[in-house]
């Protein structure tokens, strides 16, 4: 039987006094998770969610639905900050690590209870991401250059997202493959048939009058 694709609405760009509302409001339409793309000023120039943003989402649900998408420089300090209540995973960039022992990353938010992720931008190869594929629990390709939302769908994602669920076929892992950038109701088949069985979207959602009517789109 085939796995149901999960759907991972962004939240980056709404307002703290608007979080309520539209998270209701997503949580209602059956989102799976609720993405926050952390962004420090430094790995990414923009920035966004500081923190305690996700006491505000955590406090509409029973269940651990925050995914948090770290594209930070100094991933420990974030998964501190970031490490609360209902959050499912938290996910780093590989491309960050350059001075961090992804392992020891690893370890420490399996350690701590939660699920952990590691992300690759665009130009990173997919391979960098083997040793570390039987010990994670998400893989993230980026679609997009990590940054800012409403951004065209980069097709090189798509043989990404094929190595990871041919890797996963072979050697039985469990990871689960989420791609992240420019997702909406056309980009979507190529990525889910690519193997992606989590969608983040952002603008295509998050724009819409009616997010059930998007996240229905983004399923079937
Ligand atoms: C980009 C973020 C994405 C992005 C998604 O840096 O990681 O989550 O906001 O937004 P859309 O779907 O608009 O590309
Ligand atoms: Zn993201």
């Amino acid at each position: 039987m085939e796995n149901k694709t999960l759907i991972a609405p962004s939240i980056l760009g709404v307002s703290e006094e608007n979080l309520n509302l539209v998270c209701t409001n997503l949580i209602n339409a059956g989102s799976d998770l609720i993405h926050f793309d952390v962004m420090d000023g430094q790995f990414v120039s923009n920035t966004s969610f500081t923190g305690k943003e996700i006491d505000i989402v955590s406090a509409l649900t029973n269940d651990s639905i925050i995914d948090v998408h770290l594209m930070v420089n100094d991933v420990k300090a974030y998964l501190d900050r970031f490490m609360k209540k209902h959050v499912k995973l938290l996910t780093f960039h590989y491309e960050a690590t350059y001075s961090q022992d992804i392992n020891a990353l690893i370890s420490y938010v399996h350690d701590k209870g939660y699920e952990v992720g590691l992300a690759v931008s665009p130009d990173t190869p997919i391979e960098v991401l083997k040793p570390y594929l039987d010990k994670i629990d998400l893989a993230l390709i980026m679609s997009v250059v990590p940054g800012k939302g409403g951004q065209k769908f980069m097709p090189i994602a798509l043989d990404k997202l094929a190595y990871l669920a041919k890797e996963k076929k072979e050697h039985n892992y469990s990871y689960l493959i989420e791609v992240d950038g420019g997702i909406n109701n056309e980009t979507c088949e190529e990525a889910k048939n690519a193997g992606a069985e989590v969608l983040v979207a952002g603008s295509y959602i998050l724009k819409s009058e009616n997010y059930k009517e998007r996240v229905d789109i983004l399923k079937r």
